[in-house]
């Protein structure tokens, strides 16, 4: 990746943006001695476990693994290249970077990009124009009136009309010389069956604009404004637009989400817009696909209570069991040795009254009447108890079919005292003993150990002595890179036998890291990924070094090596004996080596002393 923009220019641009700003764009981070944590906007956590160090100019996350410097963290959040990640960031500090640095595969689909947001862009331009310009304007105008969607939402929400006409769109495009191909590439237009050219995919519409965090247009939503179908028209997915990451609104509600810490999810377009309306405006909209774990992850960087809301239908309902389950396997899935506490993971599901979708709701009722709701709105657990004993009654049957149903959610719940608070609810509610319900728990295998075979890779060298001294020694490498110079003339990082250790080394001395310069400044210079953040969790940890300290763990490391050479040695020497039949030899030998073993060194236990 350096080959693209020269080094010097990125250290430029990393020196003129501290990642410790640019991380609390997204995630609200706390002083916590020289660092700063916050919940991982990487993963779905409920205790901080993000780090971010101002002085090291690096973020690790304890949680998930992912780290490294701020292009990285960029990289991360927003799915795009490093150099994507670069330019970004140059934009924002007024740095230039010479376009013909860039490899001709990115610079092709950073234009492509590109030219997708800008003609995305035209389109909006040409909807909200054509709201006040083309003859059908005032009809669709009369509709949102009907709808009671004020002046002030239609210009906030940035609404339009797609004209009538097969390729109203397409001759605007022309006209600024944009191929209909492009036009098709955005999702705004269909190539013809017979192939003879494309025309609108959006016409006689009512337009929603779809934007992504920082409010580009990704999509549109097209709305008929009678009774025909289909009833609403999205973008398809494009390169700029991925239905299941991207939520509605968002970019309108964050700053509230994170000044309330809370936000509400609900399905529609207008629901929405209606919300926002009344003054909740802490609302985003899924756009009737179901919630993904993509969704949630987006939303906990804002808020960490949220509430489902959904229509009185069965559908809502069903949807809303699919949502519970998401979100324990989520818990499940993501958290693992995290703890799951009821009051931080607060999460309710508000389903309205018969007949209501959130958009009549507030119009009819108002919104405090809609807030007294969601406040009274069962958790997740409940939630789930309740539709199950509808569903299946108490008589002793419908018990049994309720407490199965509930297995799985229950036994994904992490934190016992939490668990046991549930049991508990539930148990009361179908009046059987909390035993019942405990046996049930017991005969499965919780979720969390199941899933830790697919833990993120653990940093290499974790265990054996011998491999703990070698991350003892990468990790002086990195905070204390004076010693470098000795570990180089001693050969020490010859006798490494740990591979991934060896190459963090390798890396660190092809990245000429020294006394002085930010680790950021050598993690830009590693291509592999992996490694990059394995090298931000190691310098992550604040230890003090000074050189005599470190001059005696790379002589134990060399004694530990040289006793290792002697065993293997000594049992070559055993083997022969042993072949020549020479008991006596072998009796000694063994001795010997059993002595050895009794002085076996690590980097923390001290040295047995000798007999
Ligand atoms: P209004 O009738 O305008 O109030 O719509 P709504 O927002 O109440 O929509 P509804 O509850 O019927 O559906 C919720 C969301 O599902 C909508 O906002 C759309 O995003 C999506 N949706 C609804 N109908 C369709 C459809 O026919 N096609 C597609 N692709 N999406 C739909
Ligand atoms: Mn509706």
């Amino acid at each position: 990746m350096a080959n693209f923009i020269p080094d010097d220019t990125i250290a430029e641009i990393r020196h003129a943006v501290d990642i410790a700003e640019v991380i609390s764009e997204t995630v609200l981070l706390r002083k916590a001695g020289k660092n700063l944590v916050g919940l991982c906007p990487f993963h779905a956590e409920k205790t901080p476990s993000f780090s971010v160090s101002p002085e090291k100019q690096i973020f690790h996350c304890f949680g998930c693994g992912s780290g490294g410097d701020v292009f990285g963290f960029v990289m991360k959040r927003d799915g795009v290249s490093f150099v994507e990640a670069v330019r970004a960031l140059a934009q924002r500090s007024g740095i230039a970077i010479p376009e013909r640095e860039l490899n001709p595969d990115d610079q092709r689909r950073l234009k492509e990009r590109d030219s997708l947001f800008e003609i995305n862009r035209l389109a909006l331009e040409f909807f909200c124009d054509a709201l006040r310009r083309d003859p059908a304007g005032p009809a669709a105008l009369g509709y949102l009136s009907r709808r009671e969607i004020s002046s002030r939402a239609v210009e906030a929400f940035q609404l339009g009309y797609a004209p009538k006409g097969w390729d109203t769109l397409l001759g605007f495009m022309a006209k600024r010389r944009i191929a209909p191909a492009m036009v098709e590439k955005a999702g705004l237009a269909v190539p013809r069956k017979d192939r003879s050219g494309y025309y609108d995919r959006f016409r006689d519409r009512l337009m929603f604009p779809i934007c992504d965090e920082s409010g580009r247009v990704v999509g549109f939503g097209g709305r008929v404004m009678d009774d025909s179908t289909p009833k609403y028209l999205n973008s398809p997915e494009t390169p700029i637009y991925t239905k299941r990451r991207v939520l509605y609104g968002l970019q309108r509600a964050k700053d509230r989400c994170r000044a309330l810490g809370s936000a509400y999810i609900v399905e529609g377009y207008l629901d929405l817009i209606s919300l926002h309306q009344a003054g909740i405006d802490n609302t985003v909209a899924t756009l009737g696909t179901a919630l993904t774990p993509d969704h949630i992850r987006l939303l906990t960087r804002y808020a960490a209570r949220m509430v489902l809301v959904y229509d009185s239908d069965d559908a809502g309902i069903r949807s809303a069991q699919r949502c519970v389950e998401l979100f324990w396997k989520e818990h499940a899935d993501f958290r693992r040795g995290d703890v799951f506490r009821e009051d931080q993971a607060d999460t309710r599901i508000l389903v309205l009254p018969e007949g209501h979708d959130p958009d009549s709701f507030v119009r009819r009722h108002g919104a405090e009447a809609f807030q007294g709701l969601a406040s009274a709105a069962p958790g997740m657990v409940s939630f789930l108890a309740e539709t199950a004993v509808k569903r299946h009654g108490l008589s002793t049957e419908g018990r049994i079919r309720v407490v199965g149903e509930l297995m799985g959610p229950l036994s994904a719940v992490n934190d016992p005292v939490a668990q046991a608070f549930y049991v508990q609810q539930l148990a009361e509610r179908l009046d059987v003993s909390e035993a019942v319900i405990r046996e049930g728990l017991a005969r499965r295998r919780p979720p969390a150990a199941q899933s830790a075979a697919d833990a993120p890779a653990r940093p290499p060298g974790g265990s054996a002595g011998v491999e703990r001294f070698e991350r003892r020694i990468v990790t002086m490498m990195l905070q204390f890179p004076e010693m470098i110079p000795e570990i180089l003339e001693r050969r020490i990082l010859e006798c490494f036998t740990d591979g991934p250790m060896k190459r963090l080394a390798a890396d660190i001395i092809a990245g000429g890291h020294r006394a002085g310069t930010p680790v950021a400044d050598l993690l830009s210079r590693v291509e592999d990924a992996g490694r990059r953040q394995q090298l931000a969790e190691i310098a992550m940890s604040d230890e003090v070094w000074e050189a005599k300290g470190c001059r005696t763990l790379l002589n134990r490391f060399v004694e530990s090596r040289r006793k290792k050479a002697v065993r293997r040695s000594l049992q070559q020497e055993i083997e022969a004996a042993e072949k020549g039949r020479n008991e006596a030899e072998v009796m000694r030998l063994l001795s010997e080596k059993q002595k050895l073993a009794a002085r076996r060194v690590g980097p923390r236990a001290p040295v047995a002393p000798e007999r």
